[in-house]
């Protein structure tokens, strides 16, 4: 065999990886703990997707970030592919969770004590995850201690994730940029429902139809609508403003047309990644409850408890799944006039 020709075994560097795994268990002094070899790999395998997830995001982030994405290249389409990529990922890690449970109760008590004080809320790929998609210091449950377990090093790289802009920031300068709703000039031959013809006439229009659809026991969703759509100054606990909140409402009403299918998927598919991290904190709280019931984690947090709160304040594209109350019937949708219909079709 020739020198230079890949061998698998150092191609993926297995003597690093399978010589990676050393129970404290196993260690002198110390009784052997049968399930600490499971516990060790379904925790490394959790590091190597989240490796990968961050590797997506970053490129994601990347392509966001040319001054102006454009939406005529293949860009959109890999933004798209690559998020499909980490929500595919993120169910193979709720999947691993049943794993972790072919564990009993007992069978992790007899290493439990010999991890303290690590913890799965060391995770800095984890935060920095949370990080880069857009979930910011202020808006963090346990602000306190969410780094306090953490070695310098990695605080440093969590901070430095944070000061960068996040996929949520990116997504609102690019949905800030969609000229559909304040052109004037797609809207000359639009017939008014609202007779309102002041500009933007298509959002006048919407609101009317709007707050006229709603049930005598929702009637405080128009509250709601003017703060999110309307809100002048804009509010600083929000990552989404009110035009870029217009645009995705009006990709979410008309994703039919060519022109806004992938804008769509893009936001469904950011809207997708909090519910598979949903699903992943709650499968993993119950696995908790199920392991330690109420004692507190080895990071030193209440435990399930800590892990409840964080999994309510954590969902970071809520500001995209909210715009779903305001969505309309199709049959009441306002008609596109043929100056914008042109546009969002295929041009040849
Ligand atoms: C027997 C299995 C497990 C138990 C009992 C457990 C327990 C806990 C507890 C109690 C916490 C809260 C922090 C603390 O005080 O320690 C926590 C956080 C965490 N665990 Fe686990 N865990 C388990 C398995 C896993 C696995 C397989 C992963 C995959 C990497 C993981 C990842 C995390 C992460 C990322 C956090 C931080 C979550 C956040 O801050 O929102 N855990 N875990």
């Amino acid at each position: 065999m020739q020198n230079n020709t890949v061998y698998y075994n150092d191609y993926l560097q297995l003597d690093k990886i399978l010589n990676a795994q050393q129970p404290e268990s196993s260690k002198k002094g110390n009784k052997p703990a049968h399930d600490e070899m499971l516990f060790i790999i379904v925790h490394q395998a959790c590091e190597l997707w989240f490796k990968q997830i961050l590797f997506e995001i970053d490129s994601v982030i990347v392509i966001m970030s040319k001054p102006a994405l454009n939406d005529n290249s293949p860009d959109l389409q890999t933004i798209v592919h690559r998020l499909n990529r980490v929500i595919t990922i993120l169910k193979i890690l709720v999947q691993q969770i049943d794993i972790m449970e072919t564990m009993t109760p007992m069978d992790f008590l007899d290493f439990r004590d010999m991890l303290r004080p690590a913890s799965g809320f060391q995770s800095w790929q984890f935060k920095i995850i949370e990080a880069k998609l857009g979930l910011k210091f202020e808006h963090r449950h346990g602000q306190h201690y969410y780094t306090s377990q953490l070695n310098e090093k990695d605080i440093a790289a969590v901070k430095d994730a944070e000061k960068n802009k996040s996929v949520i920031e990116l997504l609102n300068t690019w949905l800030e940029r969609m000229p559909f709703i304040n052109e004037p000039s797609f809207w000359v031959n639009y017939n008014s429902i609202s007779g309102k013809k002041e500009n933007p006439v298509f959002w006048n229009d919407y609101e009317h139809i709007y707050i006229n659809s709603l049930a005598e026991g929702e009637k405080n969703n128009e509250t709601f609508f003017k703060e999110i759509f309307n809100a002048s100054p804009i509010n600083k606990d929000r990552q989404l403003s009110p035009f870029a909140c217009r645009s995705a409402l009006f990709i979410m009403l008309y994703h039919g047309y060519p022109m806004l299918e992938l804008p769509f998927q893009l936001l469904d598919k950011l809207i997708e990644i909090d519910n598979q991290f949903g699903n992943w904190r709650n499968r993993h709280i119950n696995m908790v409850q199920r392991m330690i019931g109420t004692r507190i984690g080895t990071g030193g947090s209440t435990g399930a408890g800590y892990l409840k709160s964080a999994m309510d304040k954590h969902f970071i594209f809520k500001e995209l799944s909210q715009l779903n109350s305001f969505l309309i019937e199709r049959k009441n949708l306002p008609v596109l006039p043929k100056e914008l219909t042109e546009k969002l079709g295929y041009n040849f």
